[in-house]
């Protein structure tokens, strides 16, 4: 990982467990818990795509909330007001996958500036973030409410680099998310997709540059570069 002065992360399912909301359903909805998230995260996403498609943004707490009306209509569970307000702000309370803080710290020693992009609206990352107590590392906090239109639109990648203030060659960007991590590969940064699952990258012509079991990973190789140059 040579000429990198700066990072950019994902943060659902990059920095935070996505599945950590099957908790919050499995209490509401017994034995369904990890059939709702899964099914949720889906819907959410391609709410994301197709929204962009038609050009008809709105905020992800927004696209979040209706994914999980059609997860639990799709599912046939009944979902009252109270019960859906309180899963949709299990979203703002992810916990960060396990590698998470500890691959943070080490990079933040470094004096590696980093920053979150996220598909998340500024209150939902700001609350993700720091609901985890992990405000302290990051110097940009990035969402896409700038442009008004999700990932994996190259105008999103764009403002990533403008605002990490570095050119997108010497800029990494971290993601689980194959689709964005191949979004971002075309957009020109050096890529690390982050395969904690040993899942199968997608075939859109594009491959990262790296790829990480985890986190920790990263930092490692990040940090080993450092030393050796
Ligand atoms: C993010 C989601 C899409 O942008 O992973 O954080």
């Amino acid at each position: 990982m040579k000429n990198i002065k700066a990072i950019v992360f994902d943060l659902y399912g990059t920095l935070y467990d996505v599945q950590s909301v099957s908790q919050a359903c499995e209490e509401c909805y017994p034995t369904h818990g990890e059939s709702i998230a899964l099914l949720w995260r889906q819907k959410q996403l391609e709410y994301t795509w197709l929204r962009s498609l038609m050009g008809r943004y709105v905020n992800f707490e927004q696209a979040t909330e209706d994914a999980l009306r059609y997860s639990c209509a799709h599912l046939k569970l009944p979902i009252d007001a109270e019960t859906h307000r309180h899963l949709s702000d299990a979203y703002l309370r992810l916990s960060p996958h396990r590698d998470t803080p500890a691959a943070l710290q080490r990079l933040h020693n470094a004096g590696i500036p980093m920053g979150v992009i996220s598909n998340g609206s500024h209150n939902s990352i700001a609350q993700v973030v720091s609901n985890s107590n992990l405000s302290w590392a990051f110097r940009e906090l990035i969402s896409v409410e700038t442009v008004q239109v999700f990932k994996p639109h190259t105008s999103v990648y764009v403002l990533a680099e403008k605002r990490m203030g570095q050119p997108k060659e010497n800029i990494l960007f971290v993601s689980s998310n194959a689709w964005d991590a191949t979004a971002a590969s075309h957009y020109g940064f050096p890529v690390c997709w982050v395969n904690r699952y040993n899942g199968v990258f997608d075939e859109l012509e594009a491959k990262p540059t790296y790829v990480a079991s985890d986190l920790g990973r990263v930092a490692d190789a990040l940090l080993a570069e450092q030393v050796s140059t």
